[in-house]
């Protein structure tokens, strides 16, 4: 079956927290992503990589002061936000993707967008295709302006959230996931 089929996320707790991932393999896939479709060649992507034990615990540290300066006290979930500390601090690698908008420039901001998710998603191929587990996770500490501003991004940037990177841990099965019949989303005209 091809890699597009057999590609599962992997959640970042799944991931052998031990097991480093080489700067090389990381630019490779980076190498990946950066040939996207992009309308007007402008590549809008920007990744920020955390590959460090320290990098890590600074990107949990201020993904946790952002969820707490974002949401009322009321609606704070501790859940959420053990969560929100212990996923950097775990997986190997992990790349904070950014949209760069041109104000005022010819492309709408949804095809940056659009262009940058196209990355996401090679990105996340060429992870499989070397082995390694890959997680898409967005959570809205993630999306925000302020970590954008967190980066040091301005704000012509929009976030996209965290892509995790890391070898599934030993004995982890690839989770399944069911998808509906093809037939219910796809339309044909025959005349
Ligand atoms: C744009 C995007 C954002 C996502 N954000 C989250 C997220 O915040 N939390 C989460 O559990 N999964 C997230 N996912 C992963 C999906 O849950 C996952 O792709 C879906 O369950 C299908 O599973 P599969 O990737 O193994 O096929 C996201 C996926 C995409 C494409």
């Amino acid at each position: 079956m091809s890699i597009y089929r057999t590609r599962r996320s992997i959640k970042p707790l799944a991931m052998d927290p031990q097991r480093e991932v080489s700067r090389e393999l990381v630019m490779a896939l980076l190498e990946d992503a950066h040939w996207a479709p992009t309308h007007g060649l402008t590549q809008p992507w920007r990744f920020q990589v955390f590959a460090t034990p320290a990098a890590r615990a600074r990107l949990a540290d201020g993904l946790l002061s952002i969820y707490d300066a974002t949401t009322p006290a009321a609606k704070r979930d501790e859940q959420k936000r053990a969560k929100l500390a212990a996923a950097p601090r775990h997986a190997p690698v992990v790349i904070a993707v950014a949209a760069r908008v041109e104000p005022g420039g010819k492309i709408p901001e949804w095809e940056e967008v659009a262009a940058v998710s196209c990355a996401a998603q090679n990105l996340m191929l060429s992870a499989h295709e070397h082995g390694l587990g890959s997680y898409w996770s967005t959570p809205p500490a993630a999306c925000c302006v302020e970590f954008a501003r967190w980066l040091g991004l301005d704000e012509t940037h929009r976030m996209l959230g965290l892509v995790y990177l890391g070898w599934p841990a030993d004995g982890q099965p690839t989770p399944q996931s069911v998808r509906a019949p093809l037939a219910e989303r796809v339309t044909w005209h025959e005349a």
